[in-house]
């Protein structure tokens, strides 16, 4: 039997009216995570939620928070989010030009620090920062929207990662984020992924704990 994945709900699905009771619900559903996208209309052509609304969904999620930053300013945001205390703090690696240094600033502060890969940037450009990283994130859409189609090399890249992962730090947990549904799971968790991200899979769905127990 394949292995339980870690499910981590993107709140860009969710109601933005409502938000409060969609984390609420989304928590109470099964989830592990809540993932959120933070985006500056720079980095990524749209435009979603600053610290202030993400410290007022912290107060309402009884899970953990797993971020995700699509910005330009990289340092910038890093600091704006430091003391919401999320438990994964991920940053694009094509945004960032010293990586070693920001990702140390996010651990010095007790957060686990993640690096975000874009479809069309290699694996191999982690070789040299996998070993002080918590956490990959592989785009598995181009960043912005939630609602897109999974793009299939995402599949393969996910392999070679998984093996460069084992070799140079297997305590690294493999997350993938965009497309991901009932459909590509088995994939998924084929290709050795641990936590997921989905938005309009679970969100759009009036069963939210099914949707999430069905990724599991
Ligand atoms: C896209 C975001 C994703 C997105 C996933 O830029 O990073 O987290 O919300 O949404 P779905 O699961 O609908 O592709
Ligand atoms: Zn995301």
């Amino acid at each position: 039997m394949a292995k339980q994945v870690l499910v981590s709900p993107s709140m860009l699905s969710a109601d933005f009216a409502r938000l409060g009771d969609e984390v609420e619900r989304v928590c109470a559903a099964g989830c592990d995570f809540v993932h959120i996208d933070v985006m500056d209309g720079h980095f990524v052509p749209n435009l979603t939620m600053g610290p202030d609304i993400v410290k007022s969904i912290a107060n309402h999620a009884t899970k953990p928070l797993d971020v995700h930053l699509m910005v330009e300013n990289v340092p910038f945001f890093v600091d704006l989010f430091m003391d919401i205390k999320p438990a994964f703090l991920s940053v694009h690696i094509e945004a960032v030009t010293h990586l070693h240094r920001l990702i140390w600033h996010i651990k010095d502060n007790g957060i686990k620090a993640g690096v975000v890969l874009n479809p069309h940037t290699s694996e191999q450009l982690l070789e040299y920062i996998l070993p002080d990283i918590d956490l990959v994130l592989l785009m598995s859409v181009n960043p912005g929207f939630g609602g897109q189609s999974f793009i299939p090399q995402s599949l393969e890249k996910l392999k070679r990662l998984k093996i460069m992962r084992d070799r140079l730090n297997p305590a690294c947990l493999l997350e993938i984020d965009g497309g991901v549904s009932d459909k590509n799971i088995a994939a998924l968790k084929n290709a050795g992924i641990d936590m997921v991200v989905a938005g309009s899979f679970i969100f759009s769905s009036n069963d939210y704990a099914k949707a999430i127990a069905s990724l599991r």
